[in-house]
């Protein structure tokens, strides 16, 4: 863990980095071609709208009451030389659903300073940490209450039902470093967990708790090297799991002028570590890993044997090229299991197809579980990341996969189980995810029957332009509604 003064001379050399960083970005040459996380499926919208006529295939399920909310990057005037589709300004859609009705779809972008200036209206109200209030990655549900998130630095944003307040908001004052995109929720305590670090503070992560009031309940921290990026986490019914893996800050890159200052880091042992719940970072047991990059868990649970399994998307590595985007091409979504004995990790592979944005049926989270639903990623190299046609649906016990395939020039985004009620089974419910459709320039919001996967979709509600692809969705259903 850093002391004060190693703090306090970070801290100042980072500002006097920021300088030379801003300098150095308004000196780089505009490229000749089109950034390609500004163009094509990534290309921003240019305006928030409301609609309320919007049309249906299909019947939406009557049990569906709530929201379908997603975030992505949507800069309103980024710099193409520097642009990092991870640092966009965030831009939150939702559709309401509610008697098999369509009742709304409305884009707001998230009002930090640098939005709110571009746009001429007010900010979103709140606190700022250390500078930072680009929100883009993950929008959830946590109690009641709605929150916009991203890791490494700014606080969370809490947004209104309709999207048009929000209010940077670190918990009701109980949060006091950073957050995460990635919190999880442990079904059976109603906790959710997060690992979070900054990017100012390389020698320290924190291990977060927020009950369900959305008020912090603990904030530990744990002492890293090299301030590895921590993207996800994972839950067991004993471990917090901690991905230490070796992308880290690179004051390099931030120097240079480069919006996004992490990098593959061969110098960064790989490493997980098992932090008991309630331990502090003395307790964590680290187990070496194979250089290895994940963005996601599936989900993870403990053996009757004492070995922990995560499931997780890979990478060999990631970054280690492109200062644009992810750079590698996916290994599939693989098992580490984790031996807290002999403090190593064995991979196995469980499909070698490129994929990613792995999701369970969050009510089996840190349980033992059947099913992940996941998005299809180009085999071939490609400069975008995304931009396949296909998801898929894995059986775990079974060791089968189905696809869904949404045809061509159709590019799904993450899909999201919801329950078709509290008590139904593993993969008793929906399938709910965007879909962008190139050739009609529109987005489709598809509901799928879990177990008829490959089947028709049950509706899709047709929202009338492109929703560039973004990261994150979430069901959130109203408070009083069973799914
Ligand atoms: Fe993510």
């Amino acid at each position: 863990m850093q002391s004060k003064a190693e703090a306090l001379i970070r801290s100042t050399v980072l500002k006097g980095a920021r300088a030379v960083a801003t300098f150095n970005r308004n000196r780089m040459p505009t490229p000749d071609v089109p950034h390609p996380f500004l163009s094509g499926i990534h290309e921003p919208l240019k305006a928030e709208v409301t609609l309320t006529d919007l049309a249906v295939t299909g019947v939406l399920p009557p049990a569906l009451d709530g929201r379908y909310l997603r975030i992505g990057p949507n800069p309103v005037a980024p710099n193409a030389a520097a642009y990092h589709w991870f640092t966009g300004d965030g831009m939150v859609h939702g559709l309401r659903i509610k008697d098999g009705k369509a009742l709304w779809y409305r884009n707001r972008w998230i009002r930090s300073n640098a939005v709110a200036d571009a746009l001429d209206v007010a900010p979103a109200p709140g606190l700022r940490h250390l500078g930072f209030d680009t929100v883009n990655t993950n929008v959830v549900a946590i109690g009641k209450r709605t929150f916009a998130l991203v890791e490494a630095g700014a606080y969370p944003v809490e947004l209104s039902e309709t999207l048009d307040e929000q209010a940077f908001n670190p918990f009701d004052m109980t949060l006091k470093g950073s957050y995460t995109a990635h919190p999880h929720r442990d079904p059976l305590t109603g906790e959710t967990h997060a690992i979070c670090y900054e990017a100012p503070n390389a020698g320290e992560i924190r291990h977060v708790v927020v009950d369900d009031e959305g008020k912090v309940v603990r904030e530990q921290t744990i002492a890293v090297e090299h301030g590895p990026m921590i993207h996800d986490c994972a839950l067991t019914g004993r471990y917090v799991v901690i991905l230490d893996l070796p992308v880290t800050f690179s004051m390099k890159s931030l120097v240079a002028g480069h919006d996004f200052p992490y990098q593959w880091n061969a110098g960064h042992k790989a490493r997980i570590g098992l932090l008991p719940r309630h331990g502090s970072q003395d307790d964590i047991i680290w187990c070496d890993i194979e250089p290895s990059f994940a963005f996601h868990v599936a989900n993870s649970y403990d053996l009757d044997d004492g070995q922990v399994v995560i499931d997780v998307c890979a990478y060999k590595t990631m970054f280690a090229g492109s200062l644009k985007g992810p750079d590698a091409i996916s290994r599939g979504l693989e098992r580490w299991t984790v031996d807290p004995v002999t403090r190593t990790v064995s991979i196995t592979t469980l499909d070698a197809s490129p994929q990613e944005f792995p999701r369970p049926d969050e009510r089996r989270f840190a349980q033992r579980y059947r099913y992940v639903y996941s998005l299809a990623l180009p085999a071939a190299d490609t400069d975008r990341f995304l931009g396949s046609h296909v998801i898929y649906k894995h059986d775990l016990e079974l060791g089968t996969r189905e696809v869904h395939d949404f045809g061509a020039k159709r590019f799904p985004g993450e899909f999201v189980f919801v329950p078709a009620a509290p008590d139904s089974a593993e993969d008793e419910g929906f399938v709910i995810g965007l879909v962008v459709d190139m050739a009609n320039d529109s987005t489709d919001l598809v509901i799928l029957d879990a177990r008829r996967f490959s089947q028709a979709p049950l509706a899709s509600v047709r929202v009338p332009h492109r929703i560039p692809a973004g990261f994150h969705g979430n069901w959130a259903p109203t408070a009083a509604a069973n799914v």
